[in-house]
């Protein structure tokens, strides 16, 4: 295990467009990739972007089969995606509460496109081609964000509708621990 640490908003290396992969099938590609799974287990989380780990390539992980964070969402496969490229499939959009491990304890709402196409590679290089709609779609748009330096806090619908998730449960206006990290 190697659990590393997850760098927060405000650190500028959040805001730096990463690096594409060229060398796959690499001993620390591998390494990278097993430490951002140990990093995101040990977070409950759904998804994380190498960058959150101060690794500035177009890494992103995502997946879980069942999360008491996300209970009304469905399973997402456990996923390696690298230098993804997002299409959308549909002009349709969809708000959402999101969170994210690099701004712990909050969520927000935001608009993402609900239906996507998004390819790319795996650890090995062999290519990944997927549809998703629906949180999956919501999962990989915010980490893909990540790789451009973006932060789901800069995309917020409204920014009234931004606050810390025992606040937001409390008062009711958020009714389940749903997020996209
Ligand atoms: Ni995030």
């Amino acid at each position: 295990m190697a659990i590393q640490p997850i760098i927060r908003l405000g650190d500028p290396r959040l805001a730096e467009v990463a690096s594409e992969v060229s060398q796959f099938n690499s001993p620390e590609l591998d390494r990278l990739i097993e430490d951002m799974f140990d990093t995101m287990a040990a977070e409950d989380g759904a998804g994380l972007a190498a960058p959150q780990i101060g690794i500035g390539l177009r890494v992103v992980i995502f997946g879980f089969d069942t999360n008491p964070r996300y209970p009304d969402s469905s399973a997402v496969p456990r996923t390696i995606l690298i230098n993804p490229h997002i299409t959308t499939l549909s002009d349709e959009t969809e708000d959402g509460w999101e969170g994210c491990l690099s701004v712990p304890g909050m969520r927000g709402v935001v608009s993402r496109y609900k239906h996507i196409r998004y390819q790319g590679c795996d650890a090995s290089g062999a290519p990944i081609d997927v549809e998703a709609s629906g949180f999956h779609a919501r999962v990989v748009q915010h980490e893909c964000d990540h790789l451009d330096g973006i932060i789901y806090t800069q995309r917020l619908t409204d920014p009234s509708k931004l606050g810390f998730t025992e606040e937001l449960l409390a008062s009711g206006r958020l009714t389940s621990d749903i997020c996209s990290e």
